[in-house]
């Protein structure tokens, strides 16, 4: 029997077993989801020991626990450490979903649910390629997986653990499924993340809420200051405004960006799906340019005032807004926090009084592709997809590539079968039923040509 006859004859298995899992709302951010996602790491564990593991582990935090597992089938053959998270965003707002974030389901041949894209759909693509490999016997090396259950929010206690358990991680590549490829007609491989610095700020005008007439015109309104504020951290050419904030900034070379350009890409499908008219963004670099290598600043949340039904005249006392900065290489998350924070106070009005926080951050990465493990990758989806893979740059962020490079001293494959329209962190959050099979068997053929190198 072949990979693929494997996984089409066992397929309405493999998406009911995904159904559950994606049933039990492992929402990291929210403490009454607790429970929740404790009960995914066991189903987590539960489906591993089932696939053929030797050994798999609930390593407690001071958060949520890690799922540990490995099958060791000969040290003399290399090791691939698969990471992954099985928590996932909050769906709010749930009025936006068309059927309800929990109770997954499949429209036009796409699964949706909350996590069917990010990440557990792609987790268990690898949890089922193990069972391919494992009933094929196929398996051609060791593997060890490491799915934590805080991604979502920072991988905040996933330092310690990658710190303090060095020889057991011992591998010689990671491999994660937790980015896009271009298109199923266009694979690609994400050879950059982004990364992170998060903010939030709280300006204070008078020392409570104030009659918007009684005393509108001659007292700083903080919600007013909060907004020129934030407006004034770009210019008109759409440049971040922060001193130092570009200092670090890799410039990439004239052929690199010719490379980079050369991904398919459609503004007008670009447009049309967004539902926008025109695009914005840093003068002189292109869409793929602004979102792979280009970092930003952006607004993620604002509040203040009065926002319930009907008119309340009020002026408040109090602003407040989140706001992110996606970083490239090779500006420091550390750093850039330090700029924000200074350049921020140095900004306020004396009307006011300014706080500045940060929340969490993390480094950007850039993965090789001259390594054994990209080229066997890049064989996989030629095998696959009857085509080569692109080299991709992806926006978003997965801060413990950076983290793994430096403490295990391991590059990483980001072999992901998402898209970025599977709506991910938004409601109706979609994954490919396609998308879902062909990770599978792209999995199994990556490690055949990684075993062979
Ligand atoms: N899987 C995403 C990151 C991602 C999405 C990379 C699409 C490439 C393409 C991940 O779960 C995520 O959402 N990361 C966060 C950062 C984290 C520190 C909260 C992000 O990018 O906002
Ligand atoms: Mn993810
Ligand atoms: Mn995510």
């Amino acid at each position: 029997m072949t990979t693929k006859e494997f996984i089409t004859a066992n397929k309405d298995r493999f998406l009911s077993e995904l159904f559950d899992w994606l049933r039990i709302p492992s929402v990291s951010a929210d403490s009454k989801h607790k429970q929740d996602v404790r009960e995914a790491a066991e189903f987590l564990k539960e489906k591993l020991t089932a696939a053929g593991v030797d050994n798999v582990e609930i390593n407690e935090t001071k958060g949520h626990p890690i799922v540990y597992a490995e099958k060791l089938i000969d040290p003399s053959l290399p090791t691939v450490l698969v990471y992954g998270h099985y928590d996932v965003q909050p769906p709010d707002p749930l009025n936006l979903w068309d059927t309800p974030p929990f109770e997954p389901v499949i429209r036009n041949e796409k699964i949706y649910a909350r996590g069917a894209c990010d990440d557990k759909g792609q987790v268990y693509m690898h949890v089922k390629a193990f069972e391919a490999m494992m009933k094929l016997n196929l398996l051609p090396c060791n593997i060890k997986f490491m799915v934590e259950g805080e991604e979502e929010v920072g991988s905040d206690n996933l330092g310690d653990f990658v710190k303090a358990n060095k020889a057991k991680l011992k591998s010689d590549v990671i491999l994660i499924s937790d980015t896009a490829l271009i298109s199923l007609e266009h694979p690609s491989i994400t050879t950059g993340l982004r990364g992170l610095s998060y903010m939030e700020v709280e300006v204070t005008g008078p020392n409570r809420d104030l009659h918007s007439g009684v005393y509108g015109g001659a007292v700083a309104n903080p919600i007013n200051v909060l907004c020129n504020m934030i407006d004034s951290l770009h210019d008109k050419d759409g440049k971040v405004t922060i001193p130092g904030f570009y200092d670090k900034v890799a410039e990439l070379t004239a052929a690199e960006r010719t490379d980079l350009n050369k991904a398919p890409f459609n503004l007008n499908d670009y447009k049309k799906e967004l539902g926008i008219d025109e695009i914005k963004g840093e003068k002189g670099y292109t869409t793929l340019e602004r979102t792979g290598v280009r970092p930003t600043l952006d607004v993620n949340g604002i509040w203040g005032g009065y926002t319930g039904e009907g008119a309340k005249t009020v002026l408040p006392s109090k602003a407040s807004a989140k706001i992110s900065m996606r970083l490239v290489p090779n500006q420091v998350s550390a750093e850039i926090t330090e700029l924000f924070t200074n350049h921020f106070k140095a900004i306020a009005p004396p009307y006011v009084k300014v706080k500045v926080m940060a929340h969490h951050g993390g480094e950007p990465a850039v993965t090789p592709t001259n390594s054994d493990a990209y080229r066997a990758a890049s064989k996989a989806f030629e095998e696959v997809f009857g085509k080569s893979p692109i080299p991709t740059r992806d926006g978003g962020s997965i801060p413990i590539v950076a983290l793994f490079k430096k403490e295990l001293g391991l590059d990483t494959v980001l072999m992901g079968f998402g898209l970025d329209t599977d709506a991910l962190h938004s409601p109706n959050e979609h994954y490919g039923v396609n998308n879902f099979l062909v990770g599978i068997e792209t999995i199994v053929a990556f490690y055949k040509h990684y075993a062979k190198k």
